[in-house]
């Protein structure tokens, strides 16, 4: 059941007696002096029938006016109708939704979201953050709407920075039993490179193959080598895997992000070569300069998309293909309607490229959607891509920390010791995961973390401090009575405010999941614990007289903090236990 919608049914009925067929949507008031929302449509209405917009809108006004569920309704300029929702009604439907979910499902649908997407062996920065975060919370907004979700985080585990790492490897510690010449193990006994290390020595083997062709092509022939199962290259390949890994989980966790499937590009690699074979026959692989390319432009393509390359003329295979064949692989074991990737918008036209050629090739059927969800840049103060003080890439880790000390600077004296470090850790995820998820996916932001970590401001910050301030306030209330509760009356607008903010719920989620970007959420997330905060400011909820009104502040603050529940959920906030 939705209120909204009730109403705007009520609407359509009394157009219909009135002789118009119409589509009716209401929209909360630009003007909430003149009512609490508005119907606009009257206008092409009138038009279409050749009549007056001002004289049917005063003629649907005073239709409208007779109805229960409606207190006030007034026409404005040339026919616009403000309507003001009777209290009565709002509060009986209020009574019946408690009673129910919080949120209608959506027809379901089999959904992939691929996100996450780390290198193994690099560090983790901070665009690696952004689609964990937007990846984690899609995923979450599609079940709590009905979808059917298998998230995979696709590991970067398959390309050329695995090459070149096992160089710089092989250069300082050549006598690791991998490089023997006859080594033929499953594992590597006494391997001892940390994590760390493997992130220290990243940069340095990088650099090293950019600047010298040869080390360039001895890290190209090893990452051949490891994709063509080479004994101690592939063995070196799992051992770094392994380590990568398992500084991954942890970091995952602390962020409340998690997979179903931990694949990556190399879980592809079965696949392949049947996978050629199929678009062999479908002769759609044409050779150039020594590659094998697929063609993948349109007629229609204003700025022309170059060909996907296959296999590269060193023979190893591309970011491409790995990708062409998770697809394959995703359509034979999980026949997914679709398939969502969450990364960097700068990686569209690669999307662009895999797409097509899986739609050309038929590898998806016509219908199964490929969907790019691509993000904006998280800068530093500067405007330009979020560094160290050192100038450094800025790794999550470190982000985090840096968060951390600043949130513990504006926690209450009060809390010490190892319970206030616990706490500021969870309180500096929700800080920056609010931040990443305010403003729409698409567009690159600043990171300011005085502005994010302000507890009086659109932050992470206020919205868990409003909702552990609900949860207290509950608790109180419970020691008092224990009894079922019920919205029996509002005292005027500041409470009514409150409940007609609950009422945009579903509407914000249905279109946050048609966008696939969190800020609406985000937003009225702020704006809802913003409107019950005034409230709460003007009131005295607990020691009120008049028992109704008590019940129902009660009730309404029960309310409210279920839908903070909700939406910290859905964006993977975690709550801390005070603050
Ligand atoms: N590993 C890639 C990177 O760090 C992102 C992966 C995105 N997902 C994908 N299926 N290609 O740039």
């Amino acid at each position: 059941m939705n209120f909204l919608t009730d109403q705007e049914q009520i609407i359509k009925e009394v157009l219909k007696q009135e002789g118009y067929e119409e589509e009716v949507s209401l929209k909360p008031n630009s003007k909430p002096e003149l009512g609490e929302y508005q119907y606009n449509g009257i206008m092409s209405l009138a038009k279409k029938h050749g009549q007056n917009p001002l004289e049917v809108a005063k003629n649907i006004a005073s239709k409208l006016q007779k109805i229960n569920s409606f207190e006030n309704v007034n026409v404005a300029g040339p026919g616009f109708l403000n309507i003001t929702f009777s209290t009565s009604s709002l509060l009986e439907y209020l009574n019946q939704k408690q009673k129910e979910e919080l949120v209608q499902k959506l027809p379901s649908k089999k959904i992939v979201i691929d996100y996450g997407g780390p290198n193994v062996a690099k560090v983790l920065h901070v665009g690696h953050l952004r689609s964990a975060n937007i990846g984690e919370s899609l995923k979450r907004l599609a079940k709590c709407l009905g979808m059917e979700v298998i998230s995979d985080i696709h590991l970067g585990d398959y390309g050329l920075q695995m090459g070149m790492i096992m160089l710089e490897i092989q250069n300082r510690y050549p006598n690791l039993p991998c490089f023997e010449e006859n080594f033929q193990g499953k594992t590597i006994p006494d391997f001892k490179i940390t994590n760390e290390d493997l992130i220290d020595l990243y940069p340095i083997a990088s650099k090293k193959a950019k600047e010298n062709e040869e080390v360039m092509q001895q890290a190209r022939n090893i990452t051949y080598l490891f994709q063509n199962n080479h004994p101690g290259y592939k063995a070196l390949w799992h051992a770094i895997i392994k380590v990568s890994l398992k500084d991954m989980k942890e970091l995952y966790q602390r962020l409340c992000v998690d997979f179903d499937l931990w694949k990556g590009e190399s879980d592809a690699e079965v696949f392949i070569p049947e996978m050629i074979e199929y678009l062999k026959q479908k002769q759609l692989i044409k050779e150039s300069e020594g590659a094998q390319i697929i063609e993948v432009s349109n007629p229609e393509d204003k700025v022309s998309i170059p060909p996907l390359l296959l296999i590269k003329s060193n023979q190893t295979v591309s970011y491409e293909t790995t990708d062409l064949a998770t697809i394959w692989e995703r359509e034979k074991s999980l026949h997914p309607d679709e398939i969502w990737y969450v990364a960097d918008k700068r990686q569209e036209l690669h999307f662009t490229q895999v797409f097509r050629a899986a739609k050309k090739s038929q590898i998806v059927k016509e219908d199964t959607k490929l969907e790019f969800i691509g993000f904006g840049t998280m800068n530093g103060i500067d405007g330009k891509p979020f560094k160290t003080r050192e100038g450094g890439v800025m790794s999550l880790r470190n982000l985090l920390n840096i968060v951390k000390t600043s949130t513990e600077k504006n926690m209450i004296p009060s809390i010490t010791g190892e319970e206030r470090l616990k706490l500021a850790d969870i309180i500096a995820v929700g800080t920056i995961k609010f931040a990443d998820l305010l403003s729409h996916r698409n567009t690159d932001y600043i990171f300011d973390i005085d502005k994010f970590s302000d507890v009086n401001g659109k932050t992470g910050p206020f919205i868990l401090y409003s909702t552990i301030r609900m949860k207290s306030l509950l608790e109180k209330a419970k020691e008092e009575s224990n009894q079922e509760l019920q919205f029996k009356k509002l005292k005027g607008k500041s409470d009514k405010r409150v409940l007609l903010e609950t009422l945009k719920l579903q509407s914000v989620l249905e279109s946050a999941f048609e966008q696939k970007s969190l800020h609406e959420i985000t937003n009225y997330l702020y704006l809802l614990d913003n409107t019950y905060n005034n409230f709460y400011a003007e009131n005295r909820i607990l020691t009120e007289p008049d028992e109704e009104l008590k019940q129902t502040w009660i009730a309404m603050t029960k309310y409210i903090y279920q839908i903070n529940l909700l939406l910290l959920d859905i964006l993977a906030i975690p709550i801390p236990p005070r603050m």
